[in-house]
């Protein structure tokens, strides 16, 4: 499998997770979904994400959105180390892990890197859109828990962008401005964004978000 960029087709699979069998594609929907794996059950960091995760369902919901998680241990050690999270973390894990033991997804997607480890996944995430095009990955080494609030910075920031011909500065957050396009000339964002534009440089045009 070639690695997976940004605007390919997120593959289809089968696979069994703590939730039984699911398919990928009928498990997403007709909605947005996030992939993330960790490197192995049982390990502190990916308890701490686990458990934050689930915190954040309601969060991923909201943006419809469904969280999916995979780890390369089967589905017996999933369910006891859930037992562990659910303790430990003080919440209720509530979406499937994948149990990748035959690394069949984690091939799928690249998530395992041999010279950092040949066995475990990295910590990989994919967002993907209705469109089952990856709209996002990110990459990061088993020492470093992910940011779930980047997370979903970055979902407002991929699906207010789908449907308007803005972006997002750095640091963006929900609510505040964003940029207008570089292919929207200024009269024409004027017209577009009824709140105002504000031009700054000619190719550095500000306008309030148009979804508050
Ligand atoms: C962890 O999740 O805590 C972890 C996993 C693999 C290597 C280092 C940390």
């Amino acid at each position: 499998m070639a690695t997976l960029r940004l605007g390919d087709t997120a593959p289809d699979f089968k696979a069994e997770t703590s939730m039984g069998t699911l398919n990928f594609y009928d498990y997403l929907g007709d909605g947005w979904g996030i992939l993330f794996s960790h490197p192995a059950d049982f390990t502190p960091v990916c308890t701490t994400e686990l458990g934050t995760a689930a915190k954040f369902k309601d969060e991923f919901a909201r943006r419809n959105v469904k969280m999916i998680a995979l780890s390369v241990d089967g589905v017996e050690s999933h369910h006891a180390w859930i037992r562990d999270i659910n303790e430990t973390q003080h919440t209720s894990v509530n979406f499937p892990i994948i149990a990748d033991e035959d690394r069949q997804v984690s091939d799928l997607y690249d998530m395992i890197h041999p010279n950092a480890n040949d066995t475990q996944t990295v910590r990989s995430v994919f967002i993907i859109g209705p469109d089952r095009k990856v709209k996002l990955i990110l990459t990061y080494p088993a020492s470093t828990g992910r940011n779930f609030h980047e997370l979903l910075r970055v979902i407002d920031s991929l699906q207010l962008t789908a449907y308007r011909k803005v972006a997002t500065p750095a640091n963006w957050e929900h609510g505040q401005d964003v940029v207008v396009s570089p292919s929207v000339p200024t009269e024409e964002a004027r017209k577009l964004f009824e709140k105002g534009v504000k031009e700054i440089k000619p190719y550095l045009r500000l306008t309030p978000d148009p979804t508050v």
